[in-house]
């Protein structure tokens, strides 16, 4: 980045006899990490230049003139071809420099009726709006990974955990339903956080307007935007749909991280529930036996950042004056951080659900302890009209008796059982045991195995597989 001073670079000059300190010219940037927003920054000049000639602010000869140049640059700027420099400040600069350098006074009228305030607005927003369409489908395959292994996983029960203590038996499919579940919402929060972004900023200029004829119906039409921005004074001021975004992003991470602390435990030799692909996981130098799962320990310990950012963007945006004042050009990079480091957490998440290896045989022959069917058995004396108080009492004190006598409630014989409640009969034992607790389920939403395919089959018919 060049540091000199550089006065006559600057988009402004009359009022100014100083040149711009070299420390603050340094300080004051954003090129190094707005350039990323060259070609929305690009997209909205043509847009912006094609209402002007609408409008007839320019010949229909000087919007085509600009429109070629503009696309010149933005082809300049792929190809790394492009010097950026401090003096500059931000994408927008360059993009207009370059642009005058080579039209001179036809470049010098691009900027007619807008301001970097207005300007700066509208590419993040399309610099969003694009950022959220590529994440739906990182989740998507996400979702698809989860649900494309159901079928295979079908017949595996697992025990459900509250408090990480052994709750109820579900089917394993349940458990990805979840997540599936979990990753639509989040969808579905992007999706509408995406109506918000989708509104044009252009046209509100610095913060009053613009006494200028312009056209902001058109200018929208041109960029996709479904609505108008209403006041000016708001456009100059607003970055909750940022804000708003980093919020999805932080779900996300959160998300992602629940899920990785789960399959963590659950890969470690005393849970021994699944295997991890090894393509994603790292060796020690020291201990040659271990595997371990440092891509769940990174997008666990990720999620951190992507929540800190959301934080910088509500402390950044908390009480500044209206309308735009330069603490804004903050807002930047902490979106880009947790976009990136979401997209790579959910591009590495789907590979990773598609290759974990259950370990049936060893998550089968622990499932009849913890006493998982305790609920079912609870269920049933409630069927034959024990108040739900009194049955919970009895197969808590039946519970107790097996703990006491390294029993399971199915390998108790039918006398003992029906000394402690005498409606119970033989049919008990089709209650008993993880299995028979699953398939005995009825509730919609439940682990019921019909439930579960009914489940699976909607999802497929919704992510097209
Ligand atoms: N680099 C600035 C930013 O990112 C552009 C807007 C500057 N506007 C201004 N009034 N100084 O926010």
């Amino acid at each position: 980045m060049a540091e000199q001073n550089s006065k006559p670079a600057k988009a402004w000059g009359g009022v100014f006899t100083e040149a711009t300190d070299a420390l603050f010219e340094r300080f004051s940037e954003s090129i190094s990490f707005d350039s990323r927003m060259y070609e929305q920054d690009i997209e909205g000049s043509i847009a912006h230049a094609h209402m002007l000639s609408d409008v007839g602010i320019l010949t229909k000869e000087e919007f085509e003139a600009i429109r070629d140049e503009l696309l010149n640059i933005k082809g300049t700027i792929a190809r790394g071809e492009m010097v950026f420099s401090s003096a500059l400040e931000d994408i927008h600069m360059h993009v207009e420099k370059a642009l005058t350098d080579k039209l001179g006074d036809v470049g010098r009228k691009l900027h007619t009726a807008r301001s970097r305030n207005d300007q700066v607005s509208t590419d993040f927003r399309l610099w969003i709006r694009d950022a959220i369409d590529k994440l739906d489908a990182l989740l998507q395959g996400v979702q698809r990974a989860f649900v494309a292994r159901c079928d295979a996983d079908f017949d595996v029960v697992v025990p459900a955990y509250t408090h990480t203590q052994r709750a109820q038996p579900v089917l394993a499919p349940h458990i990805w339903l979840a997540f599936v579940e979990k990753f639509e919402r989040d969808r579905e929060r992007l999706a509408d956080c995406r109506k918000r972004v989708n509104t044009l900023s252009l046209g509100a200029a610095a913060c009053a307007g613009t006494s200028l004829p312009i056209d902001r119906e058109k200018t929208a039409q041109y960029l996709g935007f479904e609505r108008i921005a209403a006041n000016s004074v708001d456009v100059s001021s607003d970055r909750d749909f940022a804000t708003e975004f980093a919020y999805d992003m932080a779900q996300i991470a959160i998300h992602l991280s629940a899920w990785a602390e789960d399959w963590i435990w659950q890969s470690t030799v005393e849970f021994d529930f699944l295997q991890l692909p090894q393509a994603y996981c790292t060796g020690s130098s020291i201990m040659p036996q271990k595997v371990n799962p440092d891509v769940l320990e990174l997008i666990r310990g990720k999620s951190a950042r992507v929540v800190g950012n959301l934080q910088s963007l509500l402390v950044l945006t908390k009480g500044i004056p209206l309308a735009y004042d330069r603490d804004l050009q903050e807002d930047k990079e902490p979106i880009f951080d947790s976009f990136d480091t979401i997209s790579i957490s959910l591009a590495l998440a789907a590979p990773i659900v598609a290759g974990m290896k259950l370990k049936r045989e060893s998550i089968a022959a622990r499932l009849d302890k913890g006493y998982l069917d305790a609920t079912s058995f609870m269920e049933y004396l409630i069927r034959r009209g024990v108040p739900q108080r009194t049955a919970h009492g009895v197969v808590g004190r039946l519970v107790r008796k097996g703990i006491e006598t390294g029993r399971a409630l199915a390998e108790f014989p039918l006398e003992e059982l029906r000394d402690a409640c005498d409606l119970v009969d033989e049919s008990v034992y089709d209650y008993l045991g993880a299995v028979n607790a699953v398939n005995a389920m009825k509730s919609y939403g439940s682990t019921a195995p019909d439930q579960v395919r009914f489940q699976i089959d909607s999802w497929k018919k919704k992510l097209a597989l």
